[in-house]
């Protein structure tokens, strides 16, 4: 069991691999993102339960619209079910759910609902799920350097001043005081970031599993944190 006094505040996870899960059962793709639910719904209690603070998960990335609409709308809907029917459980549990990325350029549909559970959940203080949706590490950076420029342009700042503070806080993640994550899990055997948090994880330890995203348990999510607290982080120092 992991120890309760060395639990990670901010986990973040790339919740990857429910694609090949659904193959390897001969299942069609979305059946696997129905699956890859059903295990987050598991995580989120756990890592509550767990007294992790920031849980975020990349959901949807801005690259994944290069995938068919059949995926993508397929994807869409199971969010749409899934406020529909945790809505109340996630508010019994007292979680908070936030969204990063560009959210408000997806369908109608998925906007009315995401706000429902952002409205609904708002007043929560236990965990904080945040879930990553159209999200993209470059253009969260990008849109914090618009956003920089045009507070120079306005006088507000002097370019020569601007910190890394002040980019932390102009990401989405900075908007919500959402510290940098402390760990970071990627399911099913890939060794990349995918576009995932580029600037928030400079000192976030990395823990790879072979495990399909529909198949990480709680007990898995335990194991991983127990890796985390063996490791000696050092941001540098000796
Ligand atoms: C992750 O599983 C979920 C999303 C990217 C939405 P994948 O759909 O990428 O599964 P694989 O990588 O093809 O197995
Ligand atoms: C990362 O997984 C995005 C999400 C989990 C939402 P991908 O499956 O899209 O990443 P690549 O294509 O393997 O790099
Ligand atoms: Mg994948």
């Amino acid at each position: 069991m992991p120890d309760k006094n060395n639990i990670p505040a901010h986990v973040a996870i790339i919740m990857d691999g429910n694609g090949r899960w659904a193959k390897s059962r001969r299942l069609p793709r979305t059946m696997g993102h129905n699956a890859g639910l059903k295990a987050m719904k598991e995580i989120v209690k756990h890592a509550n339960v767990l007294g992790i603070k920031y849980l975020t998960v990349y959901a949807f990335s801005t690259e994944n619209w290069k995938r068919s609409k059949e995926e993508v709308n397929g994807i869409f809907k199971l969010l749409i079910s899934y406020v529909a029917s945790e809505l109340e459980e996630l508010k019994e549990n007292n979680v908070k759910v936030h969204i990063l990325g560009r959210w408000t350029q997806m369908p109608d549909s998925v906007i009315e609902s995401l706000s429902r559970l952002i409205e609904g959940t708002k007043s929560d203080t236990g965990l904080q799920l945040n879930i990553a949706l159209n999200y993209g590490g470059r253009d969260e950076i990008t849109m914090a350097a618009q956003k920089l420029a045009a507070a120079a342009v306005a006088g507000q700042i002097l370019p020569e001043d601007i910190s890394q503070e002040d980019i932390s806080g102009a990401l989405y993640t900075g908007q919500e005081g959402i510290p940098d994550p402390d760990l970071l899990i990627r399911t099913s055997g890939e060794m990349r970031i995918s576009n995932y948090l580029l600037w928030q994880i400079a000192y976030s330890e990395m823990v790879f599993t072979d495990l399909y995203w529909p198949d990480f348990t709680p007990e898995a999510l335990d194991k991983a944190i127990e890796e985390y607290q063996n490791r000696k982080r050092r941001f540098g120092g000796r």
